[in-house]
């Protein structure tokens, strides 16, 4: 059963105020819960397109769109940053949208699967991709130079021991390819100075995360996405993003800044945090951040 407890749904449907027939795009569908609150809010004659790279995800959507006897969401299995191919391959020409809404990096079914290496528990294969870019992880870690290593766990990963982690790793693949996770998480631990290895909440959380984003290259298609949503948007229509990890929400927020008052009013002065009840039912909700903008209404030619 998939998984996933969605983050700052309410606040995300303020933002984008859904209407009946309306038309939305979910980038980021995970365990569908926008969506498919998406759906309910546009009913019948609204469209919703929903796209993910992980076929689980889309599997478990296929069920739940079944089951509630919801049709009215077209599914697409794509990165998000495709959006312009699968709107032209599947909407009328010229169809614009409402809203788009993204909710940033993974969900907690991904982090649990076991066939994958998203947790540092356990014992699992290198791969964190969120398609089938089988073996990305592994080769990330087995063949980037020590400098390109070094750069991703501090730019990514915000990890203070960066060279010294990069470091360990050169050395230890120099007698055998790294396979698995713990593999991992034991270099790690050794490459940390001895008061670090215990105070820490988790020792491998940074570099984790920072080998998911160069994997995925997570603010690559975050950039290459937002100048096509901004053309999708109808007059007036919203753009929310939810992101976890200060390199995205930086992103995010320069293209807002970037186009305020060109194309886009900001709607969130300061990036928008979860409650604190939220936080206490979910603590992975914690490091979200949620900024929207709407499209401002173009003038007609005449
Ligand atoms: C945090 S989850 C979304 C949860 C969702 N909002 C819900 O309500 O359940 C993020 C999802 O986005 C997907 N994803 C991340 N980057 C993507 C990209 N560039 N293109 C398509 N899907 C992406 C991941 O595979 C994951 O399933």
């Amino acid at each position: 059963m998939y998984h996933h407890l969605p983050v700052m749904l309410k606040e995300v449907l303020e933002y984008l105020q859904p209407k009946s027939g309306g038309n939305f795009i979910d980038g980021t569908l995970g365990g569908a819960s926008y969506t498919l609150a998406l759906a309910a809010a546009v009913g019948p004659t609204g469209r919703i397109l929903a796209t993910d790279l992980d076929e689980l995800a889309l599997e478990n959507a296929r069920q739940k769109l079944t089951d509630l006897n919801l049709n009215n969401v077209v599914l697409a299995r794509t990165n998000f940053k495709n959006i312009k191919e699968i709107v032209a391959a599947k909407f009328p020409a010229t169809t614009k949208f409402q809203g788009i809404v993204l909710d940033l990096g993974l969900s907690s079914a991904q982090l649990e699967d076991e066939t994958r290496g998203f947790s540092f528990q356990g014992e699992r294969p290198l791969d964190m991709a969120f398609g089938d870019e089988l073996k990305l992880t592994e080769t990330i870690v087995n063949k980037y130079s020590l400098l390109d290593l070094t750069r991703i766990f501090r730019e990514y990963g915000e990890e203070r021991f960066a060279y010294q982690i990069a470091k360990k790793i050169v050395e230890v693949r120099r007698r055998e390819t790294i396979k698995s996770t713990k593999d991992l998480v034991d270099i790690i631990l050794s490459a940390l100075p001895a008061r670090f290895r215990a105070s820490r909440l988790n020792p491998a959380t940074r570099v984790f995360q920072a080998l998911r984003m160069e994997t995925n290259q997570e603010l690559e298609s975050l950039r290459a996405v937002l100048p096509l949503a901004l053309d999708l948007l109808s007059p007036a229509g919203r753009l929310v993003i939810v992101s976890f990890h200060s390199g995205e929400d930086r992103i995010v927020k320069n293209f807002f800044r970037d186009h305020n008052r060109q194309e886009l009013e900001i709607l969130t002065k300061k990036p928008l945090g979860p409650s604190p009840e939220e936080t206490n039912a979910n603590p992975r909700a914690r490091s979200a951040k949620l900024r929207a903008a709407r499209r401002i209404q173009t003038r007609s030619p005449n």
